[in-house]
């Protein structure tokens, strides 16, 4: 029975200490509100800060994308070393467990494959944001081609995904999409990060460049995390996801150089040394080959 005089008791108000207010680790995010920092916690490693996503959207554009033929097999045995799976609706619901409690980056752009050449980068709103709630996104991933053909398209999908995500505490992810006629410079990144992150998202994916980098982190108000791109030797890929994080980067969003990797798993065990705990790459690349050679 609840007691009718409150509570005569209660004595330990804690009188004098000041009542703890603490700020929320994730550049740029402190102050949102608790269901995005929530959902912002489960992507960033609350220790290290960093995240590690496994892309695997691929196949939205690109169809059965070598390496990630058969998700059901491709996919799952990497699912416990990634942070966050980022990947369409359709993938998640045909092979991901539901019970393997990973935070979902879910694609929610669609429209165009590479079979429409430069109109690649066509694209609307996919899923609605009523899908996203009830598939628990942590965040949805949103193409945007600043300075492309594509531009106003792209950019209007992402405003309408952010003021939808905003009204239920969701995240949207930036992808600065970069066609064939701009350049991966620093000031292109720079920009296109920039622009996205003005609109209101709250990571930006985009592409590391050899020079400049930095510029591009410092200029970027909210996380900036790396796509892999193309498949390279597992040593550049280890130092070009260690010159990122050292440059300001808050972590990979890979897909192409863990799962076409020789060995997948064993690759994104290297690439979270490297990201979590700031493991060089030449002894990321030993960690590697261990694993692979023990599997
Ligand atoms: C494309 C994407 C892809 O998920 C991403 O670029 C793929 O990762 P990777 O380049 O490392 O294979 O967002 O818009």
């Amino acid at each position: 029975m609840p007691e009718a005089t409150g509570n005569p008791e209660a004595a330990r108000f804690g009188v004098g200490i000041p009542a703890s207010d603490e700020v929320f680790y994730v550049k740029g995010s402190n102050h949102l509100d608790w269901g995005m920092q929530d959902r912002l916690s489960r992507i960033f490693n609350p220790k290290s800060g960093k995240t590690v996503m496994l892309a695997f959207d691929h196949g939205y554009i690109m169809g059965p994308t070598s390496g990630m033929e058969r998700m059901d097999l491709n996919v799952r045995p990497l699912i416990p070393y990634a942070d966050v799976l980022m990947c369409t609706r359709g993938a998640l619901r045909s092979v991901i467990p539901p019970n393997s409690n990973r935070p979902i980056s879910l694609r929610v752009t669609a429209g165009s494959t590479v079979l429409a050449g430069d109109d690649l980068f066509q694209e609307c709103i996919g899923v609605n944001i009523e899908d996203a709630v009830r598939l628990n996104a942590s965040a949805m991933a949103v193409q945007a081609c600043v300075g492309g053909k594509y531009e106003y398209a792209t950019l209007k999908n992402l405003a309408e995904v952010i003021d939808a995500g905003n009204r239920y505490g969701i995240p949207t992810l930036g992808v600065t999409a970069v066609g064939r006629e701009l350049t991966r410079d620093a000031r292109y990144l720079a920009m296109a990060s920039r622009v996205v992150a003005e609109l209101g998202a709250h990571v930006i994916k985009t592409y590391y460049c050899e020079e400049g980098f930095e510029q591009v982190t410092a200029a970027c108000p909210v996380p900036i995390v790396i796509a892999g791109g193309k498949r390279i030797p597992e040593l550049d890929a280890l130092t070009m996801c260690y010159n990122a994080i050292d440059q300001g980067a808050s972590g990979v969003d890979m897909g192409r150089n863990i799962f076409q990797a020789d060995d997948p798993v064993a690759m994104l065990q290297a690439v979270r040394a490297v990201v979590h705990d700031g493991e060089k790459p030449a002894q990321a690349l030993e960690m590697y080959e261990t694993l692979k050679n023990q599997s």
